[in-house]
């Protein structure tokens, strides 16, 4: 059950990439499930009145009951610049978890496939399936070198390695992120994962569940909506399936198996 919390902002660092994390203060609140995310909103008046959406980067619980929240985020607008430039202390208010988060994979190996800060919901995701045995690999995909957001702090649950691309070359493998899925996934024939999950701008996400679907691979994607209230009530975030269907993403999502957003063929 999603719940309004006030909850003061006790950090706020870079991360890389013009990328920021910030951490809120232990809390008494419900755990989310990774994948899930949180309206969020500081003290300022009423521009912008909206709460603005974050998927949870990474949760713990202190003490054995509090709950601490991350969120990593990239300035777009003014929403991003208010809470990437708030003073440590300010009280946030945080309604969630809201929506529907991500699956453990079926298979003992994952690829995550992130456009920028797609990387967001990741590192609570690899909290949450990282096991002995298990393979986890992360792509990342930025334009240009210094916009790769930073992975230091979770890359030990990625045993499988990290991979960049860039679409400019400037690090890594020389074009986007999806290149690179496809690339990949043709040099691994026999040692393909058993699941994809992809966060990033729709369109590569949709370009990236097309090399899945070609590839016969699952894909769960954590889909982007402009978001008005986050909890199915406004119909802002509401979008088109290929089968002509409303998917209301703050609800049915955000993350959700791409092939009931994107059909095999136009994928
Ligand atoms: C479920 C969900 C989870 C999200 N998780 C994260 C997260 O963990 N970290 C994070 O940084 N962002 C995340 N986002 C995106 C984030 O909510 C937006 O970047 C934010 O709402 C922008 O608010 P703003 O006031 O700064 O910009 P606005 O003033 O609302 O927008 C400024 C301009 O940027 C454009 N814009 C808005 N959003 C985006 C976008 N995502 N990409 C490119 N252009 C955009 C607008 O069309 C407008 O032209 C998430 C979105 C959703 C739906
Ligand atoms: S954000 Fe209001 S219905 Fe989804």
């Amino acid at each position: 059950m999603p719940a309004l919390s006030r909850i003061p902002l006790e950090a706020v660092e870079e991360v890389g990439g013009g990328c920021l994390r910030l951490v809120c203060a232990p809390a008494s609140i419900v755990a989310p499930v990774p994948g899930q995310f949180y309206m969020v909103r500081g003290p300022w008046e009423a521009d912008p009145l909206l709460p603005r959406p974050f998927s949870v980067a990474r949760f713990r619980t202190v003490e054995g009951q509090q709950v601490q929240l991350e969120f990593l985020l990239r300035i777009i607008g003014r929403g991003t610049r208010l809470l990437g430039t708030a003073q440590v202390g300010i009280e946030l208010d945080v309604l969630g978890p809201l929506g529907i988060g991500f699956d453990d994979p079926p298979g003992d190996s994952a690829w995550l496939v992130a456009g920028g800060i797609g990387i967001a919901p990741f590192p609570a995701l690899t909290d949450a399936i990282a096991t002995p045995g298990r393979s986890l690999s992360l792509l990342l995909g930025a334009r240009t070198k210094t916009e790769i957001p930073g992975f230091e702090d979770f890359e030990a649950n990625l045993t499988g390695g990290v991979e960049i691309a860039t679409d400019d070359g400037s690090a890594g493998f020389a074009g986007t992120v999806v290149e690179l899925l496809a690339s990949r996934l043709d040099e691994s024939e026999n040692v393909r994962p058993s699941q994809v999950y992809v966060c990033g701008p729709h369109a590569m996400m949709e370009a990236a569940a097309a090399v899945c679907a070609g590839a016969g691979i699952p894909c769960s994607v954590s889909l982007e909506a402009p978001m008005g209230c986050g909890m199915g009530t406004c119909r802002g975030c509401v979008i088109r399936t290929h089968e002509d269907t409303n998917f209301t993403v703050c609800t049915e999502g955000p993350v959700t198996d791409a092939s009931f957003i994107w059909s095999a063929k136009s994928a």
